[in-house]
């Protein structure tokens, strides 16, 4: 199997958690990763605070981190060869950006990127209800060949935790990005 070259995105939509245990199954998913790019934004970081209570996404020092407004990172650029973008929790806001190609930061402009190569895009977006606004940039995000997940977690496997919960949905997240993983299957023992 090809090792992954992975961009994950976190934006300011409520959902941290979704970040944070994406980021521990990457971490054990590591013999399939050649390179795993991390840009956050603003937002992203104050949700994480208030909702988390900490900033350990500084812990994650095994990933590269980028500024936000870093068009030098190299998923910047097709030429790098990004594979795959997950964008978890992704807010309307972004969501909006990609579909009308407001490249204006690096979230942004690596999804751009990441649709124009034809590589794979995943949007963990978060919000209800949804507006006609919201449905119609999935929809655009959609044909242009990206994938829209939302961040609904499922209860079939039992979950007992929050994390448990939010791997619910990480863990279809791990599925789409073609990764090999252990998780729960229904019907399957
Ligand atoms: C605690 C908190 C929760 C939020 N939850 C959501 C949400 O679930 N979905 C959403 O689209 N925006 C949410 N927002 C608003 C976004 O953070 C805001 O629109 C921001 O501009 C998005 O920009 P970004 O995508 O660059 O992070 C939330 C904001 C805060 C402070």
């Amino acid at each position: 199997m090809m090792k992954k070259k992975v961009i994950v995105a976190v934006t300011g939509a409520s959902g941290s958690i979704y970040a944070k245990v994406l980021f521990d199954q990457l971490l054990k998913l590591r013999d399939q990763i050649e390179a795993v790019g991390i840009v956050m934004s603003d937002n992203a970081k104050a949700v994480w605070q208030f909702e988390l209570g900490n900033q350990d996404y500084n812990q994650f020092t095994a990933f590269n981190f980028y500024n936000k407004n870093d068009f030098n990172a190299p998923f910047a650029s097709g030429s790098a060869k990004y594979d795959t973008m997950i964008i978890v929790p992704c807010s309307m806001g972004t969501l909006g950006r990609i579909a009308h190609g407001i490249s204006n930061d690096l979230i942004s402009r690596a999804a751009d990127v990441v649709l124009k190569e034809r590589r794979k895009l995943i949007a963990v977006v978060r919000d209800t209800p949804f507006s006609l606004i919201h449905i119609n940039n999935m929809k655009m995000v959609t044909e242009a060949g990206g994938i829209i997940c939302p961040a609904n977690p499922s209860f079939y496997s039992l979950p007992q935790t929050i994390e448990e919960v939010a791997g619910t949905v990480v863990s279809r997240v791990l599925d789409l990005a073609g990764f090999e993983q252990e998780s729960y299957r229904w019907q399957e023992k």
